[in-house]
């Protein structure tokens, strides 16, 4: 069963702590923060103060995803805030393994995430460190896009390298996720789904949730 990480980017931010209650109701293991910074990504989201109150609402893993550049000048922070999970994009970072080392030593999973053209290989020499890789099936800095069918081979091919030498990183998957691709996406070998739109712009959110993580 795929872990399911609602992204909180496609919830209406005047009802954030209602989202917040809906996730703790619902089937999902994971809430995934979206934090844009403008210079990484065209687009600014929120930030701390934000992550920092959602953290009061919710006991579920709190997945941060950060689109920013210099990530490791932030990732203290977003430990002292209550992040689970830290995702650095490996084009954001020029010393990846000490980035990695850097979440990894402050008690976090470290994840990182690869742009759709980004190529396995750059983070083939530290894909063992790696606790969760984000596979973008979108460009970064907006939801509700279309998902890159071309990235469904880019999943299939890191998971052979994964199994391939017996690690134990786990495959996100982030951009255009829908209840009509999941089958295919999690037959590629993902095991965690990032869904905004499909689940905040669902009539029944977490019915969407049950029907993702049943898949
Ligand atoms: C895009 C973000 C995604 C986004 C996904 O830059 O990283 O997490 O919120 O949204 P949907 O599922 O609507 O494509
Ligand atoms: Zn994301």
């Amino acid at each position: 069963m795929p872990i399911i990480a609602p992204s909180l980017l496609a919830a209406d931010f005047l009802e954030i702590g209602k989202a917040c209650e809906m996730i703790n109701q619902s089937e999902a293991a994971w809430l995934h923060l979206d934090v844009m910074d403008g210079r990484f990504v065209p687009n600014i989201s929120f930030g701390t103060p934000v992550i920092a109150a959602i953290r009061k609402a919710t006991d579920k893993i709190l997945d941060v995803h950060l689109m920013i550049e210099e990530p490791e000048k932030y990732t203290p922070l977003f430990n002292e805030i209550g992040a689970n999970i830290l995702t650095v994009h490996a084009e954001a970072c020029s010393h990846l393994h000490r980035n990695i080392q850097q979440i990894k030593s402050l008690g976090m999973k470290a994840g990182v995430a690869l742009n759709p053209h980004t190529p396995l290989s750059s983070i083939e020499e530290v894909l063992q460190d790696i606790d969760v890789v984000c596979i973008m099936t979108v460009n970064p800095g907006f939801g509700g896009q279309k998902f890159i069918p071309s990235m469904l081979s880019k999943i299939e091919r890191l998971k052979k390298m994964i199994l391939t030498n017996g690690y134990n990183t786990q495959i996100e998957i982030d951009g255009g996720v829908t209840l009509e691709n999941a089958p295919e996406i999690l037959n590629a070998g993902a095991d965690i789904l990032v869904a905004g739109n499909t689940v905040f712009g669902a009539k029944d959110p977490i019915k969407t949730i049950e029907l993702l993580s049943k898949m």
